[in-house]
């Protein structure tokens, strides 16, 4: 695999053809404009990102630092699609038009947002245990914006069941797609995907579906292709983060030596901190930003908690490269 040259540009609202569609899942903190295009760059095989989420703010014009991760001149190389959290009407219409303009004709509603703070006020994954609020929501903004709309949903905030209510809903409005990740709010990330309820959602719902949730190798995906042949999309997040390969491999069948994965993933890795260090101010924060992706880098590789600790303990940047370099040179296998 070498260094690629972009091969996509942003066409918002415009989808690739491709026979597997590939998404790149919202990471609040994570896939930010930077990971995304620094990703295009070195690898192929993500059709398209959600972006993390942006809130609303009552009454407010939208100041350009709310937006400044979907700037369309820092998103060329990955097409991608904001995303909105809100449970207001009018403030979601405002940052719609917004981002209307700036050249968004999808974005997505979040459904799915399992935090306390965020879903006890009847936002993210709490807007699923009211569905009349939903409803009138959806009516209200979808007779009023001019961008496409999909939702990235959970299956419910405290019972899977909740769904059932909710996708009749969606059923209502033209919506592009629909992404399920099968877990309810309060679950977080903890047990196993339902798959059963996510059958039941893909026998129901009228728009396209995405599946996504623990694509984490290739075994895992077929699996999941094989059982739910009619999905239109994989939206991948974690395992993605843990290896940068897995794309290919689940639409190639790609398998690259571990030596050459590594010098491969040593070169994405430098180029996100050469970027963050342009972007982030101090080396507090530029390093806080490499150890928060190193949690899900180490998990690419076998047995690299011992490595990933010395890059954690790094207090400077002389520091943290060192350890970086002895992780890359230690000889880990990967996992898949
Ligand atoms: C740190 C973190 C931040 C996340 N931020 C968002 C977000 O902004 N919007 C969203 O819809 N989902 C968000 N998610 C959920 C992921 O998009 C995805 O649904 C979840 O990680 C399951 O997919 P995966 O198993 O492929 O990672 C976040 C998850 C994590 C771990």
């Amino acid at each position: 695999m070498t260094d690629k040259a972009p091969s996509v540009t942003i066409v918002p609202g415009k989808l690739p053809a491709t026979q597997r569609l590939l998404y790149l899942a919202p990471l609040r903190g994570v896939t930010d404009a930077i990971y995304r295009s620094s990703y295009a760059e070195y690898f192929d095989d993500i059709d398209l990102a959600v972006a993390p989420f942006v809130t609303t703010h009552a009454g407010r014009r939208i100041k350009p630092a709310h937006v400044r991760d979907l700037r369309p001149e820092d998103n060329r190389n990955m097409p991608v699609i904001p995303q909105v959290l809100t449970k207001s009407a009018e403030d979601f219409i405002t940052l719609a038009d917004h981002l209307f303009d700036m050249g968004y004709g999808v974005i997505n509603l979040n459904c799915g947002c399992p935090f306390p703070q965020v879903a006890n006020k009847g936002r993210g994954s709490g807007i699923l245990c009211n569905p009349d609020g939903l409803d009138r929501l959806l009516d209200t903004v979808l007779s009023r914006i001019a961008n496409r709309l999909s939702i990235k949903t959970r299956l419910g905030r405290h019972h899977t069941d909740e769904i059932r209510s909710v996708l009749p809903i969606f059923n209502r409005y033209p919506l592009e797609s629909v992404t399920v990740h099968p877990r309810t709010g309060i679950q977080m990330y903890a047990g196993e995907p339902d798959l059963e309820t996510f059958a039941w959602c893909l026998d129901h719902c009228r728009h396209p579906v995405i599946y996504n949730g623990d694509i984490t190798d290739l075994t895992r995906f077929q699996e999941l292709e094989r059982r739910f042949e009619s999905v239109a999309g994989w939206m991948i997040g974690r395992g993605l983060l843990a290896n940068p390969f897995l794309p290919d491999l689940l639409k190639n069948g790609s398998t690259v030596d571990d030596k050459q994965k590594t010098n491969h993933f040593g070169r994405f890795h430098d180029a996100l901190f050469e970027r963050y260090r342009d972007r982030l101010s101090g080396p507090g924060h530029l390093l806080d930003r490499m150890k928060g992706l190193w949690k899900y880098f180490a998990q690419g590789y076998r047995d690299s908690e011992t490595a990933r600790k010395q890059i954690h303990k790094a207090r400077s940047i002389e520091q943290y490269k060192a350890a970086v370099t002895a992780f890359l040179e230690c000889g880990l296998e990967w996992n898949s």
